[in-house]
């Protein structure tokens, strides 16, 4: 490679970063450059040089270069049901108290939606809540990136897409979409916006009762995420919610808005953690104060040590875990470890679809085990497969072997 070529990478990687704050430098570097070649190739460029011009010309034609490169580059791992924990404390009591304090009409922000479950999650969940009430929702969904938007909007999504949506949400707003696929039910699709927008932007909305940017903040490098955040609080109602994800913690930044201590699950309030307004004559006042959130699963989830049903959280590896190659599936495991932690029970990692687990991988799980351990619970790895065998048990990490479910979630 010459040094010109080297340089060009770079600033091609400056300039997404530049562009959406997104820290590219380091594992996600490698994909710019594979990129950048096939571009050069895929339109007979000159070279990468040439693709850079085009890129910084800022004409019609640098729009879609833009977002090809944005969609082959930024971490867009999605699904639905995400973090639920999160989002049953969002439908049992965040919904209801702002109906209760006289919003007729809930206006939710998803921010950074990817491919949309996200949004119709949020959505579904708003349905559901306000049905049979004439409290209004709508939701706005926004990413950088227009190629993620324009999946977004189509509502169309592989069953590995569904994660742990409930039976009864997936038949309610779903519908077979063809060759296996799920699609989303025109009356919910209704209620969601789509828009392309930076989150280094001001918003494109103000006055939300609920922001929920969850999985983006943490790809974002110190000024980008500082910036970003700004522009979510901005764009919150007086006592609005924001939602984070779970590694998203906002405490490097006190001074913008205050955590609610209720639900100590990423959500914060722009009020703090006041107690709610008095309600203001809503048609559909509730006779009793909004529902206990549910921080902790439901009794028959609850880990043995309540007396009730003893919980697993079954979580399965498939492919490759290497922190360098492919940081998304890291992420996403971090996240599926965070949400079995804080449901209570057992953890088990189902490795035996995994064909390669590194060093950071084992950290991880690692850590997750001692924190699991150190309230009585246990982490284990099941698998039956020699080179899994190998890993855990050079970083310390219990096995167990027996039959593989099919009731696992994927991360
Ligand atoms: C990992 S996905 C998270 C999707 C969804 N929020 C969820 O939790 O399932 C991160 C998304 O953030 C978007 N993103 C990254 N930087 C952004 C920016 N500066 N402005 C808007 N969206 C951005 C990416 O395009 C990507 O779709």
């Amino acid at each position: 490679m010459s040094e010109r070529q080297a340089q060009v990478y770079r600033l091609v990687e400056e300039l997404v970063t530049r562009r959406t704050g997104v820290d590219i430098a380091g594992h996600l570097a490698g994909r710019v450059q594979g990129h950048v070649d096939e571009q050069v190739r895929r339109l007979g460029l000159e070279g990468p040089d040439d693709y850079l011009g085009r890129l910084e010309s800022g004409d019609e034609g640098s729009l879609p270069l833009l977002d090809d490169l944005l969609a082959s580059v930024l971490v867009h791992e999605t699904f639905f049901y995400r973090f639920q924990s999160q989002l049953v404390a969002l439908e049992a009591s965040i919904i209801p108290e702002l109906v209760g304090s006289g919003t007729r009409n809930v206006r939710i922000w998803s921010a950074g939606c990817s491919q949309g479950p996200e949004p119709y999650t949020l959505a579904m969940l708003a349905a559901r809540s306000t049905a049979g009430t004439d409290i209004g929702f709508n939701v706005l969904a926004t990413d950088m990136c227009g190629a993620f938007l324009g999946e977004a909007k189509k509502g169309i999504y592989r069953p590995d897409k569904l994660g742990e949506l409930p039976a009864d949400l997936r038949s309610r707003y779903l519908c077979p979409g063809g060759e296996g696929t799920f699609e989303v039910r025109g009356g919910l699709r209704e209620r969601v916006r789509f828009k392309r927008h930076n989150l280094l932007d001001p918003p494109p909305e103000r006055n939300m009762h609920v922001v929920s940017c969850r999985n983006v903040l943490m790809y974002l490098g110190r000024d980008g995420r500082r910036r970003a955040i700004e522009n979510l609080v901005s764009a919150l109602s007086d006592d609005g919610f924001l939602l984070v994800g779970h590694s998203e913690s906002l405490r490097d930044v006190p001074d913008l808005l205050g955590v609610d201590r209720r639900f100590a699950l990423g959500i914060y309030r722009r009020g703090g953690a006041a107690s709610p307004p008095a309600p203001v004559g809503p048609r559909r006042a509730p006779q009793e104060p909004p529902p206990p959130v549910r921080a902790e699963p439901p009794a028959t989830e609850r880990p043995g040590k309540t007396g009730t049903a003893h919980a697993v959280s079954l979580i399965r590896l498939e492919g490759e875990y290497d922190a360098d190659l492919r940081p998304e599936k890291l992420a996403s495991l971090k996240e599926s470890l965070g949400e079995a932690i804080d449901k209570g029970g057992d953890v088990v990692l189902e490795a035996d679809g995994a064909t390669l687990l590194d060093m950071s991988t084992a950290k991880l799980v690692a850590r997750a085990a001692r924190l699991v351990e150190s309230e009585g619970r246990r982490l284990t790895v099941r698998t039956g497969k020699e080179s899994v065998l190998r890993w855990a048990a050079r970083h310390g990490l219990q096995v167990e072997s027996g039959p593989s479910t099919k009731e696992v979630r994927q991360a």
